[in-house]
């Protein structure tokens, strides 16, 4: 098959279009020939690598990924996976449409069994450990796919299915986010944050984005956003916030950015709550920890979702409730030029790349 893969950890330029061997289905898996794959940050930090990152090189990125169903594995043995009605390689057949779920729990452990698989002790994420999807074929196991109706778009679902699940999984289940609440998301066009601006607004939370600049800001506001804080004319953007809520401060913060936490605990009303996936700044930085206790705040970390709750929020981006925003589109051999686009942070929601 054709691959962009890369044999050493390093810039764009270690990224490499070329043949790489077809997988083939393991019991339990369905390889599935992909026509569309989404960008996510991770990719850069695999490619780059981090200390204690040992990939089994060469090394396939990518997440996120729909296509055709073209191979399926044999059933897993009896008494492994998660039983019956969550073990469809018989639910499946060749030519189907899916989109993929990259949270790889193992389906055996006690907390993969008690439908917390994002919590799985020996969990994955495709294309960080696993080899990914910007390739033309990818195998998976049979839970990890979502059957796509006919005519729903690949590309579309492909940037959906990791951001919606970890926003969804974040904010509903972890963070509870309820209508009337006012929540400021840190960031304007990131995919992640893009996402969150739409459960937030789908949720009836009111919504204060704080953006990197002006045209990223309008794009929010066609989204629903309902106040806008530039944050290149408003370093200190808490004092904004401070002034936008008549002094209260706000409910919840999505800060995955991490660097801003000292902004953001500022920015929590007393009893706040602050949600976080990731750290696009950096991971280590100071925070003041008074305002922890003195306002009563709490920090809900999160990863991913469960198997359900990407169900739950699929079902929403297939019925057109929330609309996943495609920012731009390459060809799978441009996947170098794509990840820079990312990394520059000029995009406005999800890149993707077209798999021939
Ligand atoms: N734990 C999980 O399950 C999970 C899942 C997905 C992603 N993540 C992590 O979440 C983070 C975001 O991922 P992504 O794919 O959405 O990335 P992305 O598309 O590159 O977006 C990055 C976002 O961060 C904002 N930002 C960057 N620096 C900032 C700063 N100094 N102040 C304020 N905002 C800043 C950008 O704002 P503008 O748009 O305004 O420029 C943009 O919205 C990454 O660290 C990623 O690894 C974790
Ligand atoms: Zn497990």
């Amino acid at each position: 098959m054709k691959a962009t893969l890369f044999r050493q950890h390093g810039g764009p330029a270690v990224l490499e279009y070329t043949d790489f061997p077809t997988p083939q289905p393991k019991a339990g898996e369905i390889l599935v020939r992909l026509r569309a794959a989404a960008l996510n940050r991770m990719d850069v930090f695999v490619r780059n690598g981090w200390p204690g990152l040992i990939l089994e090189l060469p090394h396939i990125n990518g997440a996120d990924g729909a296509g055709e169903i073209v191979g399926i594995g044999t059933p897993l043995p009896e008494g492994e996976g998660l039983g019956r009605r969550a073990e469809p390689v018989e639910a499946v057949k060749v030519g189907d449409r899916v989109v993929i779920n990259a949270n790889l729990g193992c389906g055996k452990c006690d907390l993969c069994l008690n439908k917390q698989d994002n919590l799985c002790h020996d969990w994955h994420l495709l294309g960080e450990t696993v080899r990914g999807t910007y390739a033309e074929y990818v195998c998976v196991p049979a839970r990890q796919l979502y059957k796509l109706p006919h005519n729903f778009d690949f590309h579309a679902a492909a940037a959906a299915a990791l951001v919606y699940q970890t926003a969804w999984h974040s904010m509903v289940k972890r963070g509870g986010l309820k209508a009337g609440e006012t929540v400021a998301i840190v960031g304007a066009g990131g995919g992640v944050n893009s996402a969150s601006l739409q459960i937030a607004k789908y949720l009836g939370a009111r919504v204060i984005v704080i953006g990197s600049n002006r045209k990223k800001l309008e794009q929010a506001e066609a989204l629903g956003a309902d106040i806008l804080i530039d944050r290149s004319k408003e370093e200190e953007w808490s004092k904004a916030i401070f002034i936008a809520t008549k002094k209260r401060g706000v409910d919840v913060v999505v800060d995955n950015v991490g660097t801003t936490f000292p902004l953001s605990l500022r920015a929590l009303k007393k009893g706040g709550r602050l949600l976080t996936v990731g750290n696009s700044g950096a991971p280590r930085f100071e925070i003041d920890n008074r305002y922890i206790f003195a306002k009563h705040l709490s920090i809900i970390g999160s990863t991913m979702s469960t198997l359900a709750d990407f169900a739950e929020v699929m079902d929403l981006v297939v019925a057109g409730k929330l609309k996943p925003i495609i920012d731009k589109t390459f060809s799978l051999k441009d996947a170098a030029a794509a990840q820079e686009r990312l990394w520059r942070g000029e995009n406005f929601g999800k890149i993707t790349l077209e798999i021939p």
